[in-house]
């Protein structure tokens, strides 16, 4: 186990402004603009909101970073309203203007699906480095959509997606029906390349994923278990979402106690 590193955020606004500064410290090292991972989800959204509140306030350190994309649906046609290209767009892209050509993204209306995964996997090879993967934490353990199943050393590839992750995801467009039932993601071996990844949980119902993450054996059944071995990890979680694994960690150390 390398060493992980946990921050208590006292609720999910406190959540935003942790998450928001461990972001501006990254672009602040970083001489050109860095390459950036963002994910979809109501975990990032307050994180979102505070970070385009901060450069419409006059920080423009914000809005100098290439984002990389983790993961889109299939069969949507460009610009789709529901598809993450849109929606990361609207949340936090066009408020910080990040330029076109500073967004690599999937085609969610490809017609030759294996080409466009080995095209972001080349992307991501010319680019020579991810220097910050920000991702969230499914319900089962899936990140981005590599869900349970997905081989560790996975690339960037075509997913089925669960219906339990259909389901979450039906949150936001009404009914699971609008939901595609397929998508594409970085795999988990291509989130490894990340210099440095940031965890971030909100909540009660990730409490017990939360736990498993750290303290079950790594094995694909459980994809965000990769975390485990991976460098430089932070985790940014609320008080909910640590309710499981806080008396397995040093909280004042910020250190898992296991090694
Ligand atoms: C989706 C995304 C993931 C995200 C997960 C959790 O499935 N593909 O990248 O981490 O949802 O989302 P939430 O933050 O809404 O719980």
């Amino acid at each position: 186990m390398k060493n992980i590193t946990f921050i208590k955020a006292k609720n999910a606004d406190d959540l935003a402004v942790l998450s928001a500064d461990f972001f501006l410290n990254t672009l602040k090292s970083s001489n050109s603009p860095p390459t950036i991972i963002l994910p979809t989800g109501f975990t990032p959204l307050g994180f979102y909101k505070e970070v385009t509140t901060r450069y419409k306030n006059g920080d423009k350190n914000y809005g100098n970073f290439k984002y990389l994309a983790l993961d889109e649906y299939l069969g949507l046609p460009e610009g789709d309203r529901r598809s993450f290209a849109s929606w990361l767009s609207r949340e936090i892209l066009d408020p910080l203007e990040i330029p076109k050509e500073f967004r690599l993204t999937f085609a969610s209306s490809t017609k030759n699906i294996p080409e466009e995964c080995a095209r972001m996997e080349k992307t991501i090879t010319d680019i020579g480095s991810i220097d910050l993967a920000i991702i969230g934490l499914g319900g089962n353990g899936h990140v981005g959509f590599n869900e349970p199943g997905s081989p560790l050393d996975s690339v960037t590839r075509k997913i089925e997606l669960t219906p339990e992750t259909r389901q979450a995801n039906a949150e936001y467009w009404g009914s699971i029906d609008q939901v595609p039932e397929s998508a594409v993601t970085l795999g988990i071996g291509t989130l490894k390349k990340a210099k440095q990844t940031l965890l971030i949980v909100l909540g009660k119902s990730k409490a017990e994923i939360l736990k498993k993450t750290f303290f079950s054996p790594i094995s694909s059944d459980i994809p965000s278990t990769y975390l485990q071995k991976q460098e430089n990890v932070t985790v940014i979680a609320d008080a909910e979402a640590l309710l499981e694994i806080e008396s397995l960690i040093d909280i004042n150390q910020c250190k898992l106690k296991r090694a």
